[in-house]
C-alpha cells in the first residue's frame, strides 16, 4: 500500500510539473540582430522649388510631395516619367522640363486647376 501511494504521489507530481513547464512561455527566438546602422537617409525632395508654373510657389513641400505622388498612383507612372531622375531618385533635377511628359502634365494640371476654380453651375459673371 505504502508503495502505491508513493508511485501515486510521484505521479501527481510529475504530472504538475509537466503541467507547470507546459504554461512556462515558449523559449524565445534568438534575439534578431541589431538594426544595422543606416546611412544618413537624405531627403530625396528638396525643400525648396524653383521652377513652379502652375502649383503656388510657396507651396508647403508636404502638400506637394503629396500631389506629386497621387499624380504617380494616378498615372502609374514613376517620378522619372516626367522628371529628369534616377529611378530610385538618388540623382534627380524636380525643377528641369527637359521632360515633354512634365510639360503636357503641367498643361493637365493647369486646366484642373481652372476647372476647380469655377464651381459647376456656376452662373456665368454678369
Ligand atoms: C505626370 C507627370 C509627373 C509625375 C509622374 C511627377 N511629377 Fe513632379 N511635377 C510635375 C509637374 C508638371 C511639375 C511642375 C508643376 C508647376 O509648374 O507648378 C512638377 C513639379 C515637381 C517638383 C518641383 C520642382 C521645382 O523646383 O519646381 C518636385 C520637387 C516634384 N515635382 C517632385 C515629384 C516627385 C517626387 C514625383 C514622384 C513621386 C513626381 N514629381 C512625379 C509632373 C510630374
Amino acid at each position: 500500500m505504502r508503495i502505491k501511494r508513493a508511485v501515486a504521489i510521484t505521479a501527481l507530481a510529475a504530472a504538475s510539473l509537466a503541467a507547470a513547464q507546459a504554461q512556462q512561455p515558449a523559449p524565445q527566438n534568438p534575439p534578431a540582430s541589431p538594426p544595422k546602422p543606416q546611412p544618413q537617409q537624405r531627403s530625396l525632395v528638396p525643400d525648396t522649388f524653383t521652377n513652379l508654373l502652375v502649383l503656388p510657389k510657396d507651396i508647403a513641400k508636404v502638400d506637394l510631395v503629396r500631389i506629386m505622388k497621387s499624380i504617380s498612383m494616378t498615372t502609374e507612372r514613376r517620378c522619372s516619367f516626367c522628371h529628369v531622375a534616377t529611378d530610385d531618385l538618388s540623382q534627380a533635377d524636380f525643377a528641369s522640363d527637359e521632360k515633354e511628359t512634365k510639360r503636357k502634365a503641367r498643361e493637365l494640371l493647369q486646366f484642373i486647376l481652372e476647372t476647380q476654380k469655377k464651381p459647376a453651375g456656376a452662373p456665368a459673371a454678369p
